[in-house]
Formats: C-alpha cells, structure tokens, sequence
C-alpha cells in the first residue's frame, strides 16, 4: 500500500486533483462521497460534495478529484496511489441526442396532417368547432378526435381556445377543399411520391432500385397537371410574375413561352402582369388541354395559346422574348444541351430565358428539404436532381451571352431553388 497524504486548500465549489506521482495538481471529476471509502479516500469526509463520475484517466490512475467545501476546510485527505479504482466511469459526451429524437418524432406531424386531409378536418373548422361537434361531424371516436385536435393545434394546424379548434391562416388558406388554393390532394400525391422511402428503404437500399425501373407512383401527366394546377396558383404564378415584371427587358417584351408549363398558370400570371404580351403554354398535347381549361378561366383566350407536343423532338415556336420554364428540365437532365439549344434558337436576340429548378450542394447533401421529398425517386431509379450550376453551364455552352443565377425568394414546394436568367 502506498498512502499519500495531502493537505487540500480546498474553495467551495471547485475542484482540485492531486497527481502524486507528478505532483501537479488537475481539473477533474468528482467522486460521489458514498463511493469515497471504496475509491480509496481516508479521513475526513466531511463536507464532500458528490459529483457525477470518474474520467477514465482517473480511474485508471486510482486518483480521484472532491470538492471540499466549508467543514472540511483544511482537512486532509488519503489518496490510495497503488490499488485500480473499482468505479465504473460514465462516458464523456458532448454533443446532444435531441436532433435525433426531433427526427424521429418527425414522421408524426406529416401523419397528422395527411389524416387531418383524409378526413377533412380542416374543411370543417373555417368556424371554432368544440372536438364533439367535429367528432359528430366526421364520424370520429369523440375522445381521440379530441386528442387527435390537440396534436393538430400543438402542430401550428389549428388554433385552439376555450376547448374549441378553428384552422390557422395557413390551414384557411390552403387545407380548405374547394378553395383555389386548396393544397391538400398536392399533399397527398407529394405523400405517394415519397412512399416507396417511408415503406420499403431497406429494400431499395440493399436491393437498389426496382427492375422495373423508375418511380413507383406515376398518374398520368394531364392528371398530375390537374393537381398541381393549386400549386402553382398558391403563391408560385404570383412570385414568377414579380420575378419576370422586374428585368429590364420585361417592358418591352411582345411574346413569351411557358415550356413544359403543366396548367399553364405561371404562363398566365406572367401574360397578365404586362399590358400586351402574349403567351404561348407548350406541353405534352394532353397537357395542353388541361391549360386550356385554365386559358378560358381566366379570360386569356385572346392572348395565351398552346402548342402540344414533345419537346425533345417537336418544334416549339419562334419569335419569343422569354422563356419561362420550371420544374421542367429535370426530366432531361442527361441530355440538357439539344434543348437549352432549342430554347436559344426559339428566343429573338437579346431574348431572356429564365429556368427554375432545384440544384443540389454541398456534395449533394443539401438542401435538406429537397434531398427528402425527393428521396424516393432516386432510389427508385429517377435522379433528376441537378447539381448547382450545371443548367447555368449548359446555357453558356450552347450561346447565351451571360447568366446569372441567385436563390429564388418565398417558399418553394421541394425546398430553396435557383433561378439561372440567360440572355442571348
Ligand atoms: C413537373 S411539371 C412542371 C410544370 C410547371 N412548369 C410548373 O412549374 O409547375 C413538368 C412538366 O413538363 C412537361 N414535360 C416534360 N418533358 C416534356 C417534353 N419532352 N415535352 C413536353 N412536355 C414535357 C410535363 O408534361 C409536365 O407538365
């Protein structure tokens, strides 16, 4: 046995180590003072605070850190020097775990608000509803409807006051069926999109993608035009049409296209932010039907048309002042120059094409929001995700005189995107 004895100059609150073996004194952890006896310690224990654990490096020493305080002021204390220490010692941790368990509550929210669609919740609760009456009225087991409310409300979904629930602006706005901005089947198809990563990742990640190839869940592209119709007039059509109303050419602009332009709102929202422009939607022919749909409802019919075709092989006009197109390279991703070419070639000189369309950074790890929602479709075979920059290089590398690209403004469905404005 090898007891050294040291006189501690101890001050309440910190905390002293004494390395025999070097003699020099150290930060370290507490010991508990009901474990002082097992450690080792002799003498006066009074006064000893209690601390959470050993550090290895004490342990492994048989050196052990107290925290002497008031009573023991002055006392001296034995540190057994040859014998292991028995305490077990707790690991050293820095970062927090709340990150992952805010990831895995995560999946909750989504649930919510896709049941919260399903059963129409928000439809009902334009006006403050108690959770019986709600219940009553979507035929809902009174007690978890009113729970179901609760986690509604504790998720920004619902405001709820004097035990009665009524929609937030962002539900009014566009949880409501029925309303032009009604979001809720966007949300539900967005939510079959991503369901091959909700349900069989594993699969897809040992296995890789199906032979079939391609993603699982695919509606017909005039239906998915329908849908997405909302999407483009719940914000998006209105951010174009300041983005586009704001370039120094827009004035002086007589005819532009929407490429690949779906309902065609965006085209229209543009036609009519300017006193005289026309438009021209082009889309798949089936597509072009369902902007034309869209064309009468908004009176444009004197000045937006539509050309309907392929536009990796049909022509598409000529004479244009700008070209408008979003979300829509994507699906051309491998072979983006033949038609940046064909845009270059429909646009006059000193014509303006604008794209829209996600890019990925940071070594295609962010934007998180986008990697997410478009999870699934990779790993099911269709990796349409550019990297930053490669629609902007595409556009210099076929002739456009300049480019400038920068982050589009407001929110966006799939996360932040870039806008490149080439100029011929
Ligand atoms: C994701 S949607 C985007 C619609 C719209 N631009 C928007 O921002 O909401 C892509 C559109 O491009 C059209 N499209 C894709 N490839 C096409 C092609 N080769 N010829 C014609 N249209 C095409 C699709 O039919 C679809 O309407």
């Amino acid at each position: 046995m090898n007891w050294v004895k040291r006189a501690i100059q101890p001050r309440l609150g910190s905390t002293t180590l004494w390395d025999p073996r070097t003699g020099r004194r150290q930060r370290g952890y507490v010991l508990r003072s009901d474990r002082s006896e097992e450690a080792g310690f002799a003498g006066e224990h009074e006064g000893l605070q209690a601390g959470p654990a050993m550090p290895a490096w004490s342990r492994a020493t048989g050196l052990c850190r107290m925290v002497l305080g008031g009573p023991a002021q002055g006392k001296h204390l034995l540190v057994r020097t040859r014998r292991r220490l028995a305490l077990k010692n707790l690991p050293r941790v820095s970062p927090s775990f709340d990150g992952l368990t805010r990831i895995l509550y995560g999946a909750i929210p989504a649930k919510l608000l896709l049941t919260a669609i399903e059963l129409k919740v928000f439809s009902h609760l334009t006006e403050p509803m108690s959770a019986e009456s709600l219940a009553r009225a979507i035929g809902a087991h009174p007690g978890n409807a009113r729970l179901f409310l609760d986690a509604l409300a504790a998720n920004e979904l619902l405001y709820k006051r004097d035990g009665r629930y009524r929609n937030t602006p962002v539900a009014n706005a566009f949880l409501v069926e029925g309303r032009p901005t009604y979001l809720g089947d966007v949300l539900a198809d967005d939510a079959e999109w991503m369901r091959p990563a909700l349900e069989g990742l594993t699969a897809l990640v040992k296995d890789g993608p199906p032979p079939s190839g391609g993603p699982s869940h695919s509606i017909p592209w005039p239906q998915e035009a329908e849908i997405r119709a909302n999407e483009q007039r719940a914000g998006r059509a209105q951010q174009a049409a300041a983005l586009i109303s704001r370039l120094p050419e827009f004035p002086h602009m007589k005819k532009l296209l929407d490429l690949g332009g779906g309902a065609g709102l965006i085209g229209l929202a543009i036609v009519a932010a300017h006193p005289t422009v026309i438009g021209v939607v082009f889309d798949r022919p089936e597509v072009v039907k369902v902007s034309q749909r869209f064309i009468r409802e908004y009176d444009l019919q004197e000045r937006v048309t539509v050309i309907g075709g392929d536009f990796s092989q049909d022509p598409i006009g000529d004479g244009y002042d700008l070209v408008w197109t979003s979300y829509t390279l994507n699906f051309h991703r491998g072979n983006l120059d033949p038609i940046i070419r064909t845009i270059h070639a429909a646009l006059n000189p000193g014509g303006v094409c604008v794209s829209f369309a996600e890019s990925l950074t940071d070594e295609r790890t962010k934007p998180t929001m986008m990697i997410n929602s478009m999870l699934a479709v990779g790993l099911t075979g269709g990796d349409l995700m550019f990297d930053e920059g490669e629609i902007a290089q595409a556009m210099l590398r076929v002739g456009f005189r300049s480019v400038h690209s920068r982050a589009a403004e407001g929110s966006q469905p799939h996360g932040p995107v870039i806008i490149d404005i080439a100029r011929k």
